[in-house]
C-alpha cells in the first residue's frame, strides 16, 4: 500500500504513523524526520534545513526532492510505503509523481487529517517528543507517567524549536498558503479522503483504517 498522510503541523500525522506503518508493514517516510537526523548528525543537509525550520519555513524543493527520491528507490520501498509531510507544494506533489513512475508504482490513497487552527496551536505547544526513541506527547493530552521521561523507553523529552508559539502559527500560515493547494491536485486524481483528526487518537485511527479499506 502506498499511502500519503497530509494534513497541518500538529495534526497527529506522526501520531497515526507510527501505529500504521506497523500494520501496513511499510517503512515510514517522514521528511520532518529525515531533517530533524540530519540536524542532530551536524550534516550538510541538516545545517541547510535547519536556517528554513527554525523560522517555520520550508525547506526549498529540490533539497527536499532530492532526499525523497533517494529513499524512494530503496529496497524496502518495493511493496509500499507511508509517505508524512511531503509532498508540502505542488512542485513537490509532481515530481513525485514523475519518482513513482520510473519506478513504475502510484499513490493508492491520499488522508488528509484536519484539525482546527486553534486546536494545532495547542497540540504543537504542548507537545514533548523522546529524544531517544522519538515517540510524540502532550503535556495534557497524551502525558507521559512522569514529567519529562518516556514511558516507552526511558529517554529524555524535550520540546521542538519550531514548537514555541510564534514559529508554529508560522508553519500554519505556511501550510495554508503553500500545502492546501495540494487539496485540489489530489481530489482531481480521485484519490484523496478528508478524516476528522479532531477526536481521540484510536477513533482517528478507525477512520483512516476504514479509509484504507482495512478494519480498524
Ligand atoms: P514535520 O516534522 O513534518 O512537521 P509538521 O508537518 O509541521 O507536522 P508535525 O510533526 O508538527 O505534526 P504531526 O501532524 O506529525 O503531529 P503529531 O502526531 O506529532 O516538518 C517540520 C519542518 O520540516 C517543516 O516546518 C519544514 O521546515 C520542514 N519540512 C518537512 N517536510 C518538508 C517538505 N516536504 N518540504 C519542505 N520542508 C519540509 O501530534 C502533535 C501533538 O498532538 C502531539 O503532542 C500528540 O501527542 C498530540 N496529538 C496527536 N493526535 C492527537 C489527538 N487525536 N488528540 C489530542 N492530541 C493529539
Ligand atoms: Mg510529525
Amino acid at each position: 500500500m502506498r499511502v500519503l498522510l497530509m494534513g497541518p503541523p500538529g495534526a497527529g500525522k506522526g501520531t497515526q504513523a507510527e501505529v500504521l506503518v506497523q500494520d501496513l508493514a511499510v517503512p515510514h517516510i517522514s521528511t520532518g524526520d529525515m531533517f530533524r537526523a540530519a540536524i542532530q548528525n551536524g550534516t550538510p543537509l541538516g545545517l541547510q534545513a535547519k536556517l528554513f525550520m527554525d523560522q517555520g519555513q520550508l525547506v526549498p524543493d529540490d533539497v527536499t526532492c532530492g532526499i525523497v527520491r533517494e529513499r524512494l528507490v530503496a529496497p524496502d520501498c518495493r511493496d509500499g510505503f507511508l509517505l508524512d509531510g511531503f509532498p508540502r507544494t505542488v512542485p513537490q506533489a509532481e515530481v513525485l509523481e514523475t519518482i513513482l513512475q520510473e519506478l513504475q508504482m502510484a499513490l493508492d490513497v491520499v488522508i488528509d487529517i484536519q484539525v482546527s487552527r486553534e486546536a494545532l496551536v495547542q497540540r504543537l505547544t504542548g507537545r514533548r517528543i523522546c529524544r531517544q526513541c522519538g515517540a510524540a506527547f502532550h503535556v495534557v493530552f497524551n502525558p507521559p507517567e512522569q514529567p519529562g521521561k518516556c514511558d516507552k523507553c526511558g529517554g529524555e523529552l524535550y520540546q521542538r524549536t519550531d514548537d514555541s508559539p510564534e514559529t508554529a502559527e508560522n508553519r500554519l500560515d505556511v501550510y495554508t498558503k503553500q500545502t492546501q493547494p495540494l487539496v485540489e491536485f489530489y481530489q482531481t486524481k480521485g484519490l484523496y479522503q478528508v478524516i476528522n483528526g479532531e477526536q481521540t487518537r484510536q477513533a482517528v485511527l478507525a477512520d483512516i483504517c476504514r479509509a484504507l479499506g482495512r478494519g480498524a
